[in-house]
């Protein structure tokens, strides 16, 4: 929740995230975080049966994306969801491997793992918008110095 709020603070209209990581991993809790902090008061739902949640909150348009059910990737372009990735929408995707090679590519590319009780996490730019978002999610949470 708390990398979801440090994160929506950062994101800009274009923006495409990658949510990678196992069942349970924190993928669709991470996507709670986020969009509370971007301002959003009611249900974040999973996507695992609608395929896609439109969240608009704050001026921006969030589409949160579940591709955990596709039994092809061809699936994604039969249900029109290429249509979503336009330059106004940030877009959220869990199970993206599942869409490929279709999806277009990441901005940021976030892992999570279980380890123990708690989470790992492992955040990947993978564009000049990424590396942007990562170098201020960076500064808006350095340790005070020792
Ligand atoms: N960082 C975390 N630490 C502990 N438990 C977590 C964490 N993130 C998620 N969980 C718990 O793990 C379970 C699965 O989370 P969820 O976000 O639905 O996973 P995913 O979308 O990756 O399948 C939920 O019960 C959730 O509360
Ligand atoms: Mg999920």
């Amino acid at each position: 929740m708390a990398v979801g709020a440090q994160l929506a603070a950062q994101l800009v209209p274009g923006t495409v995230i990658w949510l990678e990581g196992d069942l349970g991993a924190g993928k669709t809790t991470l996507v709670r975080g986020l969009l509370r902090a971007a301002g959003e008061t009611g249900a974040v739902k999973s996507p695992t049966y609608t395929l896609v949640e439109l969240h608009a909150v704050s001026g921006l348009n969030f589409y949160h994306f579940d591709f955990y059910r596709f039994n092809a990737p061809e699936e994604y372009l039969d249900a029109g969801l290429d249509e979503y990735f336009t330059e106004d929408a940030i877009c959220l995707v869990e199970w993206p491997d599942k869409a490929a090679p279709y999806l277009p590519p990441a901005d940021l590319r976030i892992a999570l793992s279980v380890v123990d009780a708690g989470r790992s996490i492992e955040l990947v730019a993978g564009s000049e918008k990424g590396r942007t978002c990562l170098a201020g999610v960076r500064s808006s949470s350095l340790p005070p110095p020792a």
